[in-house]
């Protein structure tokens, strides 16, 4: 593989996720050619796309096809019946990249055998419209060649962050992976608090859902830091600061979202294997 011709990819699983990767890479020109194992078939999106062919299982590749890369894109659950297969694929030239919550780079080299080049990552959601935060974690075995086509195929769909400490994936799971659904959750009490203050509930929910991703969208395009903006939406006295009072008391979020991401930190770990 080189930098211009694009990588040859396997992809496991073509939902959600990996059909999102998927598009980024054959936009980007990440990928040269990409065999993809789904029950479902192939995504409307690369209909026609030559570079894509589907195969129906690891026992049904193309002859001769040997991936730079196997991006491991289904569900948690069923990684252990699918795996297995991939064993002979197994190769210091091939890595498995997984995207998949939970599951460790032990548990991969477990299902695989000792000698598999192993990159375990957790994206989460809105890399399904290209704007993830994905944290990725090498096996010993990785080159850094291998790292940086990891690096690139998960930056498809968003920012990347690269660990050595796997035990970090807990505490990162609990911040970006479950993140989405704090933001989510900050939309439905403020519309909640804005119908109790005496909005009209529709009108309340508009207001909260533009705000936040208005706000959000407003982070992305500014240099400057969250507080930095928090503090120039904040005059002295005003209603800005009488409800951040509140917010930042001692008794106000911070210790309900310290508390919020160790109980996904310790649940992650549960989880785990
Ligand atoms: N969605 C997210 O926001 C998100 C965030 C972080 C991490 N992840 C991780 O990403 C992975 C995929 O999640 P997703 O949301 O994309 O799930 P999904 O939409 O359900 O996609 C998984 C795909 O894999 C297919 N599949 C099932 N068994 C297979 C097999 N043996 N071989 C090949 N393909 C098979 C499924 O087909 P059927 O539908 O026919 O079963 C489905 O099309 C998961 O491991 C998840 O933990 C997802």
């Amino acid at each position: 593989m080189t930098a211009e011709s694009g990588a040859s990819l396997l992809l496991v699983g073509c939902g959600k996720m990996g059909g999102a990767m998927l598009d980024g890479w054959l936009a980007a020109g990440t990928a040269s050619r990409v065999v993809v194992v789904d029950r479902a078939g192939l995504p409307q999106s690369v209909a026609g796309d030559s570079r894509v062919t589907l195969a129906s299982g690891a026992d049904a590749l193309p002859d001769g096809f040997v991936p730079d890369v196997i991006v491991l894109a289904v569900k948690p659950q069923v990684m252990e019946d699918a795996l297995p297969s991939y064993r002979a694929l197994v190769r210091p030239g091939t890595v498995f990249l997984s995207i998949a919550a939970g599951k460790t780079i032990a548990y991969f080299e477990r299902l695989l055998g000792e000698g598999a080049v192993v990159v375990r990552s957790m994206p989460n959601t809105p890399a399904a419209i290209g704007r993830g935060m994905t944290v990725a974690v090498p096996n010993a075995r990785v080159s850094a060649a291998q790292r940086d086509l990891s690096d690139r195929l998960l930056r498809a769909v968003g920012d990347v962050a690269w660990v050595e400490d796997e035990g970090l994936l807990d505490p990162v799971t609990a911040v970006s992976g479950s993140g989405p659904a704090y933001v989510f959750f900050l939309v439905e009490a403020m519309a909640k608090a804005g119908e109790a203050a005496g909005l009209p509930a529709d009108l309340a929910m508009r207001l909260a859902r533009a705000t936040v991703s208005g706000a959000g969208a407003l982070l992305d395009a500014s240099p400057q830091e969250a507080a930095d903006l928090r503090k120039a939406v904040t005059s002295p006295n005003g209603t800005t600061q009488a409800a951040l009072e509140v917010l930042m008391a001692e008794d106000g979020v911070q210790p309900v979202m310290t508390a919020a991401i160790a109980a996904a930190t310790r649940r992650s770990r549960e989880l785990a294997g």
